[in-house]
């Protein structure tokens, strides 16, 4: 352990009560990297990785609602993550299924609003139909709105933006001039969702894997080594610390 990483662990994570009295951001996004790895390193099937990180998400949604932040987005599935085997993604399919037909009752009690963000052309029915499901019953919801980033790139959410402007340019609905870097974003799957302030990624990896890349602009970014079936309550509050201890600038002085 070097010097610098003994320091963050010598950190005692914060309580909630301490956090709220400071910033807490509106919008947290997620990339939940690791479970892979952490199952390899316990010579479990991948796919024990993958529950326990369904555990952790749970786990993370009910201590953001403590926090009182607005918006969550968790990177679930990738467009990139069609290249790994059939069984893994079946097995990823299956868990997504399950748990939002597990929690349905559960995220209408807590006020939780899903949301799915990604392309839903390829998505198996069965899946879209739960995902499509949870949606529509929790539409009313409003204290937490999870965005669940699923089928997404960010790449192919800026070129199906472009594809949706010029569809209603053609239709003389919108002027071309009038699009502008606030109003762009309508277009995203995100769409009214302000930018995140907060982008945590799990599992050591400092990359961004396309993720969120027009939203993430000017987000505050923290990596953590840490793997995502290992990451809990006292790793977020501890982030959230850190990001409280941020100067946001936007290029002002
Ligand atoms: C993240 O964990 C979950 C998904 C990408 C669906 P990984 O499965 O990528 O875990 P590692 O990175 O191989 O450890
Ligand atoms: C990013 O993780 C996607 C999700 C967490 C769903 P990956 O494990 O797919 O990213 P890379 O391959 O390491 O960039
Ligand atoms: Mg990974």
């Amino acid at each position: 352990m070097n010097l610098f990483s003994s320091f963050f662990s010598s950190i005692k994570s914060p309580t909630v009560k301490e956090l709220i009295k400071n910033n807490i951001p509106e919008h947290v996004a997620i990339i939940m990297d690791g479970n892979g790895r952490w199952a390899l390193k316990r010579k479990l099937p991948r796919s024990v990785g993958h529950s326990e990180g369904a555990e952790t998400l749970k786990e993370i949604i009910s201590v953001s609602i403590e926090l009182g932040i607005k918006f969550l987005t968790v990177y679930s599935f990738s467009t990139e993550n069609w290249q790994r085997p059939q069984d893994e993604i079946d097995f990823l399919f299956n868990i997504f299924v399950e748990k939002l037909r597990e929690e349905l009752d559960s995220m209408q009690k807590n006020g939780i609003k899903v949301k799915l963000i990604g392309k839903r052309e390829g998505v198996p029915h069965y899946v879209l139909e739960a995902f499509e499901d949870a949606e529509k019953k929790t539409s009313e919801n409003s204290k937490l709105i999870l965005n669940i980033a699923f089928n997404y790139g960010g790449r192919q959410e800026i070129i199906e933006a472009i594809k949706k402007i010029h569809k209603e340019v053609l239709k003389k609905n919108i002027d071309i001039e009038k699009i502008n870097e606030l109003n762009f974003g309508n277009f995203l799957y995100t769409e009214s969702c302000p930018d995140p302030d907060f982008l945590i990624r799990t599992g050591g990896e400092y990359r961004i894997s396309n993720f969120l890349l027009w939203q993430i602009a000017y987000t505050e970014f923290y990596f953590v080594k840490t793997l995502w079936p290992d990451f809990n309550r006292s790793d977020f509050l501890k982030a959230i610390y850190y990001y409280q201890k941020r100067e946001r600038r936007f290029g002002r002085v």
